[in-house]
């Protein structure tokens, strides 16, 4: 059977190890990705729009971008009590762009779109995983390997069939997402950072695992407070050890 790559692409981030942080600058460019790119298909609905406030924003930029959203969000008309839709608030949650499942997967080639709030923790290694995927898509005819043959040749049937797309990091090497991040300055960052594709890539991972573990700081932090407190607590125990059986020699 054709296999996908189970390395990611090297790729490393302010957030990683014991001591990292979020870099709050590149979680806003995430956001940006994710507003003008992903959003067009992809949820985020365990993520409310005032959760942004960590990310260094204002309640007026806040309700601004919640106000601005390209989707709306479901409600009912008061007249008519007819399903409708306002611009969303600060205590909505990132809506979907379709209606329903069936808008969805119609406008997909039948594939459903997941919602990304959890996408870099359901996925082994998620943060690069995400990264890698966004920059994953080859060109099939002459693909090779890891083991150096010729993908086509060794496995036809595993040629990309009409309406996917090939991507040896996505478990099934062909996806139903279109490159999402196609070229070059995509979008135009408010910080004056150059958007290259590899750029875009890692700020919407970045922030996709924000997203998801919006509360990574406090984790690693509450982590090093436990073990200075053990810590203290070895010190105390030795010492009065020490006391203890200091004449029982
Ligand atoms: C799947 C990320 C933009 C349509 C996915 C997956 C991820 C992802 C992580 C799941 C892969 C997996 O299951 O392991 C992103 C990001 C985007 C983006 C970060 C923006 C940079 C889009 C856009 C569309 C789209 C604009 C629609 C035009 C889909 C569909 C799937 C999918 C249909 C399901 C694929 C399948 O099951 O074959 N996306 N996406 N995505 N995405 Fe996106």
């Amino acid at each position: 059977e054709a296999e996908f790559h189970e390395e990611t692409l090297p790729v490393k981030f302010a957030h990683d190890g014991p001591l990292g942080k979020y870099d709050r600058g590149q979680l806003q460019r995430g956001l940006k990705v994710y507003s003008e790119v992903c959003a067009a298909c992809h949820s985020l609905k365990l993520v409310s729009f005032r959760d942004f406030a960590a990310l260094g924003y204002s309640e007026d930029q806040v309700k601004a971008l919640a106000k601005a959203w390209k989707t709306e969000v479901p409600s009912i008309n008061p007249e008519t009590g007819e399903p409708a839709t306002r611009p969303a608030i600060p205590a909505d949650k990132i809506p979907s762009p379709f209606a329903n499942e069936v808008a969805a997967r119609a406008a997909n080639n039948n594939a459903l779109p997941p919602d990304l709030s959890l996408i870099t923790k359901a996925r082994e290694n998620g943060p690069a995983y995400v990264y890698s995927l966004l920059l994953g898509y080859r060109d099939q005819a002459g693909y090779k390997n890891e083991d150096g043959k010729e993908l086509l040749k060794e496995f036809p049937e595993a040629a990309t069939p009409a309406g996917l797309h090939f991507n040896p990091w996505f478990a099934n090497l062909n996806i139903a997402m279109a490159a999402p991040i196609a070229a070059d300055d995509q979008v135009t960052y408010d910080d004056g950072t150059k958007a290259t594709k590899a750029q875009m890539a890692k700020d919407v991972s970045a922030f996709l695992t924000w997203a998801a573990e919006p509360k990574m700081e406090n984790r690693k932090s509450a982590g090093w407070a436990a073990l200075g407190f053990l810590l203290v607590f070895t010190v105390l125990a030795w010492m009065s050890y020490k006391t203890i059986w200091a004449d029982k020699k």
